[in-house]
């Protein structure tokens, strides 16, 4: 299974785009981490990917609640809905990890991201993308500064934490 972000899963918004290729590629470490036997990689992979999924999640969600998107309901209920999947899955990796464990948890997390940019996120991309206020709010640099100032702050705890 490959775990890769390419431009056909662009939504059309720079920052969401940045967040999700940075959360593709921490999915791609953790399978590399599992390719390898690196066992000890991989809970600390895991709560990087916990903590920029929450913020990549806060500031899509800002966006939809900006642009007044009618499925901001369902799909936060869908991001509520994965972020308690990561939080039971880093409880269960507190105890042990089995090598199944650890296949499973990477097909999970590859799955979720690819059917959920491509089944939720790209369709709110089109949406957005036409909106009339879609420029006005693109433009906004207080936002647009904060959240992927924030998403690369993570994203270098992250990486430090797991080498
Ligand atoms: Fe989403
Ligand atoms: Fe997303």
């Amino acid at each position: 299974m490959t775990i890769e972000w390419t431009s056909d899963l662009s939504v059309g918004i720079p920052e969401l785009d940045l967040q999700h290729q940075q959360l593709y590629g921490l999915t791609g470490r953790l399978h590399d981490a599992m390719r390898a036997g690196d066992r000890a990689a991989v809970p600390g992979i895991v709560a990087c990917l916990h903590e920029l999924a929450e913020a990549h999640f806060a500031c899509e969600e800002r966006w939809m609640a900006d642009l007044r998107y009618p499925g901001l309901r369902d799909h936060r209920v869908a991001h509520e809905s994965f972020t308690a999947d990561l939080a039971c899955i880093e409880r269960a990796l507190a105890d042990r990890i089995r090598p199944s464990v650890m296949i499973d948890l990477a097909h999970f997390l590859g799955r979720w991201m690819r059917e959920h940019l491509r089944g939720a996120d790209l369709p709110f991309g089109r949406w957005a993308v036409l909106q009339p206020c879609f420029a006005r709010r693109a433009a906004r640099p207080e936002s647009t500064r904060a959240s992927t100032a924030s998403a690369f702050a993570i994203r270098a705890r992250c990486f430090t934490a797991s080498k």
